[in-house]
């Protein structure tokens, strides 16, 4: 029995600082990534050129008509649309335009990602999530781009991953713009928060057609090691209360989702007189998840080992995850739930016969699409699945060396080829999750 919906949204996501490229042209400014030092970079590398979808626009959109998407997740980058204070930049505007028309014309459904960690150097100026400044200045990019596409795209998201470049950035220095200061997680998580809401009411309040919105937690979830149940609310609790999940999860989305403050770490904790201001209504609550908690770095109890699967950024293969995390969220929260990112990353090349073989990623589609298959089939409401990633891209601190795309991108020449996974890829999508 095929319990997907027939609407189910089959994609890919992206991101803007990861596949553009085009850092300096058509009147964008660059962006915290752009500068990044390059001893902060595995082999020294950086964003400004990567994938170039900037000028492979229409090819992209090609190849994601190929392999079947009919849904795409994407970010804006937030200095071509505004390049400095005050000022919008049209040739900015008219590119994610032309995007939203490509996708469309091939009946491609847009997602856009308002915020997916480039921020202008400008506004990092300005403080950047440090500082309230940057409330209203979030509030009126997301005003104008909402202007700009709204009368064509309808799902939102406009934060991708608080958890990540909150402390990635600001507290652990492992990400632009490479601030040590474990000290502001409070200050950063209020005013993140508080920005996140205001942008949501913009998006609501001004959008054209009626808006569907939602917010990418990295998220995961501490997998039961028995379905019994004590092990199944043993791993609620590691997935939520406390251990691995309380940051990764409840920390982020107790305040937005349900309005509830969260008190942890001694002096850290957020206010409850701030949560009118940060408490949101969403539409759904869009999941990236990777592996499980149980393998988590901090309070996690096992580590990979010899005989495991792992990814090459070291990440387990757990697909059981997948399920558990949309099961145990959907059941405290009770919002339907997309999986806006979800993916393998490996050391793929181009073997002699021209074509990229990767056996593994097509084994890890199947075995996370079963996890949401269960939960769909066990009637929680699953709306989507984006793979990640498109394209090989700029994985951020890694550089270029991890490769999670459906598609190969020679970073030199700019080719792209289909990797053999995208066959599996396209026959689960045809058959609308039958054949996972
Ligand atoms: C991010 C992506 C990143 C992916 C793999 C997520 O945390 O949203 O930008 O490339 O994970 O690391």
């Amino acid at each position: 029995m095929n319990d997907f919906s027939k609407d189910f949204l089959w994609g890919a996501a992206s991101a803007a600082a990861q596949c553009e490229g085009a850092w300096d042209i058509d009147g964008r400014t660059p962006s915290i990534w752009d500068m990044a030092p390059s001893k902060k970079i595995k082999n020294g590398d950086n964003c400004r050129v990567s994938c170039d979808h900037y000028h492979h626009m229409k090819e992209d959109v090609a190849l994601m008509k190929k392999i079947g998407l009919n849904s795409y997740r994407f970010s804006i980058s937030w200095s071509r649309v505004i390049p400095e204070e005050g000022k919008v930049n049209p040739l900015g505007i008219k590119f994610y335009s032309d995007l939203v028309d490509e996708l469309k014309a091939n009946d491609i459904e847009p997602i856009v990602t308002i915020y997916h960690w480039d921020m202008p150097v400008w506004v990092n100026k300005k403080g950047g999530w440090m500082s309230d400044a940057i409330i209203p200045l979030f509030r009126d990019y997301t005003k104008v781009v909402v202007d700009a596409l709204s009368d064509r795209v309808q799902w939102w998201i406009a934060v991708n991953e608080p958890s990540c470049f909150i402390m990635n950035g600001y507290m652990q220095g492992a990400h632009a713009p490479f601030k040590h200061n474990y000290l502001a997680l409070n200050k950063l998580t209020r005013v993140l928060m508080i920005a996140h809401a205001e942008a949501v009411k913009t998006i609501r309040q001004y959008a054209k057609l009626t808006p569907k919105v939602g917010l990418s937690f990295a998220t995961s979830a501490y997998t039961p090691k028995a379905e019994t149940v004590e092990e199944i609310e043993y791993a609620r609790k590691q997935t939520i209360e406390e251990g691995p999940g309380l940051l990764s999860n409840r920390w982020w989305m107790d305040p937005i989702l349900a309005g509830k403050p969260v008190q942890a770490y001694g002096i850290y904790h957020i206010n409850k007189k701030d949560m009118p201001l940060i408490q949101t209504k969403l539409d759904f609550v869009g999941v990236n998840v990777y592996s499980s908690l149980n393998y988590a770095e901090w309070g996690g109890d096992k580590k990979p080992s010899c005989g495991i699967p792992v990814n090459n950024m070291g990440w387990a293969v757990t697909d059981d995850v997948l399920y558990w995390n949309i099961r145990f969220i959907y059941e405290r929260y009770g919002i339907p739930v997309m999986v806006t990112e979800n993916g393998y990353a490996d050391n793929d090349w181009v073997c002699l016969d021209g074509n990229v073989h990767d056996p593994q990623r097509a084994d890890f589609i199947h075995r996370y699409l079963r996890g949401v298959q269960r939960a769909v089939k066990e009637g929680i409401p699953v709306i989507g699945y984006q793979y990640w990633s498109l394209l090989d891209n700029f994985e951020w601190a890694e550089g270029y060396e991890p490769r999670f795309g459906l598609v190969y991108v020679d970073f030199v020449t700019g080719r792209r080829i289909l990797k053999d996974s995208v066959k599996d890829y396209k026959k689960i999508i045809e058959s609308n999750g039958t054949c996972i």
